[in-house]
């Protein structure tokens, strides 16, 4: 398995095979990630962080991971403060990075961009979000939390609540979980239910899926993957309006659920988990943050070429 050189735009580009080498390696990386062993493993090595939209936990994530390897970060979290303000193009500034670094890890507004970075860029692009479209190190990071904590991602029932139509973790995760044949339950109000798509993608490939529109009761849910509605890219904000606040879980909603149920969210929440969950045994969600740092330097050592 090579990954030297390879752009991560969707996790569609990633063989099942692929997945599982990148979540071993990550798992190796853990001890590092908690800063219990140093490294200089990308020592030399000069990340880019190009951040178009607003973010916290993959920003900080991946500059985390690139200095507990040793190596270096440059870039900006506020595109205001660069030449974009003055009208320069997305291609112009992607060129003007690459010739500083050595891997550009960039999130921006627009699905598809990501894809376009890449055919311009020669160092490699990871993609931390493009729009509505894809977010494929969420993904990796999400697919780790269910490995540790269920002990295998197969044989679970796994349901995506909220915003998955305009949520791109979810879009991305429920691609991923298709090539694990795990049963999945969307969970979303009508007009925010997953693309169609994704649907008839993901049932191609042979997994069980349902539908449906409340939360009413978790029975048999093994994890569930909660998501703020996407309020900014709503097109209409009579439309978000109509939807906000349609769905919370709370203790009143745990008390029917597994005893083993995970819950899991990408973060930010809004008002959708309530903040007494946080203390119960199947809140997962600040240790899926962390996850974030494993997963994000297994990529950077093997995108640049350290690890194989
Ligand atoms: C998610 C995102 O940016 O898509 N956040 C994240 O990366 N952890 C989810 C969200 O913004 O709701």
């Amino acid at each position: 398995m090579n990954f030297r050189g390879r752009d991560v735009v969707s996790i569609r580009d990633f063989t099942k095979e692929e997945i599982l080498h990148i979540l071993d390696v990550a798992e190796e990386m853990l001890p590092i990630a908690q800063g219990k062993k140093k490294s200089d493993l990308l020592h030399g090595y000069i990340m880019a962080s190009l951040f178009f939209e607003p973010s916290t936990r993959t920003r900080l994530s991946f500059e985390t991971a690139m200095k507990r390897l040793g190596g270096e970060v440059i870039g900006f979290a506020i595109p205001t403060t660069t030449s974009i303000q003055k009208g320069e193009s997305l291609a112009d500034t992607i060129r003007t990075a690459e010739s500083y670094c050595d891997v550009i890890v960039m999130r921006h507004p627009m699905e598809g961009s990501a894809r376009m970075a890449a055919e311009f860029a020669e160092v490699p692009i990871i993609n931390g979000g493009d729009g509505a479209g894809h977010h494929p190190t969420q993904c990796l990071l999400d697919l780790f939390t269910i490995r540790k904590e269920k002990g295998s991602i197969e044989g679970n029932k796994i349901a995506l609540l909220g915003d998955l139509k305009y949520g791109r973790t979810v879009h991305s995760l429920a691609y991923a979980l298709a090539l694990f044949k795990v049963d999945m339950v969307f969970i979303a109000p009508p007009e925010l239910q997953m693309p169609k798509e994704v649907v008839e993608e993901c049932k191609e490939m042979g997994v069980k899926i349902e539908m449906k529109n409340n939360l009413d009761e978790l029975e048999d849910i093994d994890v569930l993957y909660v998501t703020r509605i996407q309020k900014e890219r709503f097109p209409d904000p009579e439309e978000y309006k109509k939807v906000a606040g349609s769905y919370r879980v709370d203790l009143k909603l745990l008390e029917k659920a597994k005893d083993d149920l995970i819950i899991m969210h990408p973060l930010p929440r809004v008002d959708e988990i309530a903040p007494e969950v946080d203390r119960t045994k199947h809140a997962a969600y600040f240790r899926q943050t962390f996850n974030g740092v494993p997963v994000r330097m297994a990529l950077l050592a093997l995108v640049l070429g350290e690890i194989e």
